[in-house]
């Protein structure tokens, strides 16, 4: 076997000295490193060897391998490389790098900012790190409401000009305090934005989200204009057959308030981990803004009224595009993200 083993590296050896192309070194590495080589063969033989001949053999034909390996990379380098050697063909399509694309969230985003666009609603943001004054003062928040709790709220080391900490918003409801700042009344305004929440991930449920503040202040406004915008976009959103329903609820900062399920599309309502089994998600908070809040704004609200609802965006995106987990999201996976 030892003398079989020097054949076969010097044989190699004289052979691939020889090569001139790549075509015929790839044959070569096949004929000498294969899986059907006579050195691939007499690898297999080595379970039959006595005890004390085993690792020597075994050496040798590590060696033998990995002399004649290095010869081929070295004519390979000479060669040009591995493949075919016919010449460049020039009409050949070529290579699209992968340059990426929007991420479904935001593509999912643009398509509510034109729904509430088109109802004449103006898009506006604000400060993902933010006060205790603007993310729960000024929205009514008691100084006792457990949404403050540090279980709940991630605050950050930078104090505020009072010298409280700051936080991390919690909701994009902050924002309606903000723009109403530099407008006065009539106002509809949309705010899509980032929110964070120390909060236990599962299918529904992530610590960071995405959400999508929608309010409008003016004369005469009710609760059913509420309703019919909700209804509306909602059906423009996922055609007639999407069904939605209302529940009684409490924010501080609207009241009434209400929260509203979806049917649950992944499931056509016969139970699924998203929905936790109940065959509908929760998808929104909604309400009356509270008169405090409007005082707030430098809103009278003795002569105005406004509506607000927050949408969860994430879970809006999931029934959109069938995507059964939202941890899904924010993965980074790119097998999940190129199917959008
Ligand atoms: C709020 O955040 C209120 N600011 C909404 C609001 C705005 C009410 C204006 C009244 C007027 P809530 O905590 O329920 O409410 O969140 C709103 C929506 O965000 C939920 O219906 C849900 O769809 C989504 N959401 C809440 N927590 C999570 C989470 N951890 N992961 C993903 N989505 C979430």
């Amino acid at each position: 076997m030892k003398s079989k083993l020097e054949q076969i590296r010097k044989q190699a050896q004289e052979a691939l000295e020889k090569v001139s192309d790549s075509d015929a070194l790839l044959n070569l590495e096949k004929k000498f490193l294969g899986r059907k080589a006579e050195l691939a063969r007499i690898s297999k033989q080595m379970k039959d060897l006595a005890d004390a001949e085993r690792p020597l053999i075994g050496k040798l034909i590590n060696d033998v391998k990995r002399d004649i390996s290095s010869i081929i990379q070295k004519k390979r380098s000479e060669t040009g490389g591995v493949g075919k050697s016919k010449e460049f063909d020039y009409t050949l399509p070529g290579l699209r790098p992968n340059i990426g694309h929007v991420h479904p969230i935001m593509r999912f985003l643009e398509k509510i900012e034109d729904i509430f666009m088109k109802m004449g609603y103006e898009v506006a943001d604000g400060p993902e790190l933010e006060t205790q004054e603007y993310n729960f003062d000024l929205l009514n928040f008691p100084d006792e409401h457990p949404a403050r709790d540090t279980q709940d709220t991630f605050y950050v080391d930078v104090k505020d000009s009072k010298g409280r900490e700051k936080l991390l918003r919690t909701h994009t409801s902050n924002v309606q305090i903000h723009a109403m700042k530099t407008r006065k009344p009539p106002v509809r305004i949309l705010v899509p934005g980032r929110v964070f929440r120390n909060e236990r991930t599962d299918a529904g449920h992530e610590a960071i989200f995405y959400q999508c503040e929608g309010f409008v202040i003016d004369e005469n406004i009710k609760i059913t204009d509420l309703m019919g915008t909700l209804e509306l976009f909602v059906k423009r959103l996922y055609g007639k057959e999407a069904k939605i329903r209302v529940r009684p609820h409490f924010f501080p900062f609207t009241e009434p308030s209400v929260e509203v399920d979806m049917s649950c599309l992944l499931c056509k309502g016969d139970g699924c981990p998203f929905c936790k089994k109940t065959g509908w998600v929760e998808v929104l908070g909604a309400g009356m803004i509270h008169p405090n809040v409007l005082e707030n704004m430098n809103v009278d609200p003795k002569k105005y009224s406004g509506f607000a609802f927050g949408l969860g965006i994430d879970r809006f995106m999931m029934l959109y595009y069938q995507v059964n987990d939202i941890r899904l999201s924010y993965g980074g996976d790119l097998r999940f993200l190129e199917q959008f």
